[in-house]
Order: C-alpha cells, then sequence, then structure tokens
C-alpha cells in the first residue's frame, strides 16, 4: 500500500526490487494526503487485500509511505484477521523518525485525530533515508518538528547538532553524516521513549510534548496546516506558558524559540484563539483519563509534568508567541 505520490515517484523501482526478489505482490494506491486517514481508506485496503489474497502469516502487507500511509496499513493490518503482519518502509522525514518506528496506528474520525486505532509493531521498520531526497521541503521542515520535540524532551545533544547546523541539514534533506546522525540520535531516543511505555499505561508521556492542542489544530485547519506544523505552534505555546511560571529560563526559551523559526516552522496560526486551545485541552484531557498531563520543559532535554493550566496562562502565552511572530523571535 503506498499514496499516489509515492507511486509516480518509486512504482518501477518498487516493482523492479520485488520483481528480481521473485515476490509476487500487488499495489494498492491511496490518494495523497492526511483526509485519507479515513475508515474508508479502510475498507478500500481490505477490499485489496481479498482481492489478492495472502496467506495469514508469510505475507505481510507492505506500508510505504508517510505518516498516514503507516497508520492506516497498520491499523487496517491490525484488523484484517485480527492481526497480520505489516512491514513499514516509511518515506518522509515524519515517519522516518516516528510513526514508522513507534507502535500506534489509526485513523482520524468525525473530526477528531486518530480516534479510532490501536497499537500493532510492524514486523520490520526499513529506514531508508534517501527517499528524502525528493521529498518537498515543507515535509521536510515538518519532520524537523518531531525531531525538535524528541531533543527538547529529552536529547540536549541532538538539540545542540540542530541549532548549530539546521540551515545545512535542511538544504542537505539529511542526506549527510550528520543528517545521518540527527536521525539516528532522533529514532534512538524516540525508540527509549516507546521502550519504557509501549501501551501507554503511563498517560504522562515525555514525547506527547507539543501534542496538546496540535491534534484539534490541526485537524481545524482542513489540511491547511501539517502536523508537525501544528506540533511547532503547540510547543512555541507551551514553552510561553513554562517561561511565564518560571519554570524555563529566557535563554532556553529564546533557544527553543530560535531552533524553531531556524527550522521555518511557525509559532502561531489565525487557528490558535483562547476557545479553540480550550476546546483542545479539554478533547486532550478526556484522552489522558480526565487529567491534563501536559509537559513543559524546564531545560533543554528536561521537564516537567502539570495539571492546572489555565486560560489565564494560555491567553498570556498566547500573546507572547504572537509577539514573537511579529518581531521574528527573542533576539
Ligand atoms: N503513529 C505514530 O506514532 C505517528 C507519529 C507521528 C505522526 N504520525 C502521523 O503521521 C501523519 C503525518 O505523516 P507525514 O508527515 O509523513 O504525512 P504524509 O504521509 O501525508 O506525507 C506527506 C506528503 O509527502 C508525500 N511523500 C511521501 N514520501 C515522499 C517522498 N519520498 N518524496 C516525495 N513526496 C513524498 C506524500 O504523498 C504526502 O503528500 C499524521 O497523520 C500524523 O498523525 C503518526
Amino acid at each position: 500500500v503506498t499514496d499516489g505520490n509515492v507511486n509516480l515517484l518509486y512504482r518501477q523501482r518498487l516493482n523492479r526490487y520485488f520483481a528480481e526478489r521473485g515476490a509476487e505482490i500487488a499495489i494498492h494506491v491511496m490518494p495523497p494526503g492526511e483526509s485519507q486517514k479515513s475508515m474508508e481508506s479502510l475498507v478500500n485496503i481490505f477490499d485489496a487485500i481479498e482481492r489478492f489474497g495472502i496467506r495469514r502469516y508469510s505475507d505481510p502487507i507492505f506500508a510505504i509511505g508517510g505518516g498516514v500511509v503507516t497508520d492506516t496499513v497498520g491499523c487496517a493490518a491490525h484488523l484484517y484477521r485480527r492481526g497480520t503482519p505489516h512491514i513499514r518502509i516509511p518515506t518522509t522525514l515524519v515517519g522516518l523518525v516516528d510513526a514508522g518506528i513507534g507502535v500506534k496506528v489509526g485513523v482520524n474520525f468525525r473530526n477528531h485525530k486518530n480516534l479510532i486505532g490501536s497499537y500493532q509493531p510492524p514486523m520490520i521498520s526499513v529506514m531508508d533515508r534517501k527517499f528524502l531526497a525528493t521529498l518537498p521541503l515543507r515535509h521536510v521542515r515538518n519532520g524537523m518538528a518531531e525531531i525538535i520535540k524528541i531533543a527538547i524532551v529529552c536529547d540536549s545533544s541532538l538539540f545542540d547538532i540542530l541549532e548549530s547546523a539546521m540551515d545545512e541539514l535542511l538544504d542537505e534533506r539529511l542526506q549527510t553524516d550528520l543528517g545521518f546522525r540527527v536521525i539516528d540520535h532522533s529514532i534512538t531516543a524516540m525508540l527509549e521513549q516507546i521502550r519504557i511505555n509501549p501501551w501507554e499505561h503511563e498517560l504522562r508521556r515525555p514525547a506527547d510534548f507539543g501534542h496538546t492542542f496540535s491534534p484539534r489544530i490541526e485537524m481545524d485547519s482542513n489540511g491547511s496546516l501539517l502536523h508537525g506544523e501544528s506540533v511547532a505552534i503547540d510547543m512555541a505555546l507551551c514553552c510561553g506558558i513554562a517561561l511565564r511560571r518560571g519554570l524555563l529560563d529566557d535563554v532556553s526559551a529564546s533557544r527553543i524559540v530560535d531552533v524553531l523559526i531556524s527550522a521555518g516552522l511557525p509559532l502561531c496560526h489565525k487557528l490558535s484563539t483562547p476557545p479553540r486551545l480550550c476546546r483542545a485541552l479539554e478533547d486532550t484531557m478526556s484522552h489522558r483519563d480526565g487529567w491534563q498531563h501536559i509537559f513543559l520543559p524546564t531545560a533543554i532535554g528536561r521537564g516537567v509534568f502539570v495539571e492546572d493550566i489555565s486560560v489565564d496562562d494560555i491567553e498570556e502565552s498566547l500573546r507572547w508567541v504572537c509577539e514573537l511572530c511579529d518581531t521574528g523571535g527573542l533576539k
């Protein structure tokens, strides 16, 4: 299973790869885009599997694409015959450092992100950063948001690299040795977060930094904001809250904001209004069993969870973020 863009770019090479290994395959192509992370796409995948016919354990489903493809296929694989093996080949930066390596799979439902889903580890994830060579720059920046996130929550040395070499990493689409180190650091840090809490019995997840307000903003943007862009807006807002509460110092807040700006990520958006952000928090609290469990950074690589974010916190931080957007950063 792949999407229309990846199919156009890589169809011939995929056909050749499987043919050289004597594998009989059928390719199901989903239209690209977040709107395709849907129940309908699951049904289309089930139909394609039925037409082709697969054996229970020895014929895996390949998910070849970005997070939309790997999340949707993983969900279909979880449901089909109560579990069919799947192999992920992430082709975006979000896929390489996050969606392609985790255990969470799912689709959106009734304008709620990832509402229907499960935990379904892949048999294998094949990480090949050469795919990034054809990825549009906006999507490279988008993936950078998840790398910045993991650096802020638990890897200050990764943050140092991002701070010193963002332009080079973006220009070279992470194809250099430094790009390899960044992806490697990022995957290692993310896998460690998953290893200690794979089934999310603990709902205080540092890796959820940037994922409190962002799901609502992303869904309400109807595709105009990408996943990582919404996460960046959420991270900036949470930094503002941490700063206001005296949890984060000016220098660290400034470093975080500067890295987000250097990656070309947004800090705010017209959809970030206090009522929408409050609604977003309510949605997320039901997902977190009634708790806020909001991760706020206290330094680069460290943070705490808080449970008492108020409307005032949100409004004041929004003002701070809006001023930054006007001035282009803290400097
Ligand atoms: N399961 C998880 O743990 C997890 C983690 C992070 C994100 N996600 C999900 O991942 C999704 C976002 O993933 P994404 O950013 O990869 O989006 P995406 O799958 O929509 O891919 C982005 C765009 O890039 C195109 N594309 C893919 N590979 C390409 C390539 N090599 N060259 C050129 N174009 C290419 C796609 O067709 C698409 O248009 C969101 O739905 C998000 O919720 C899931």
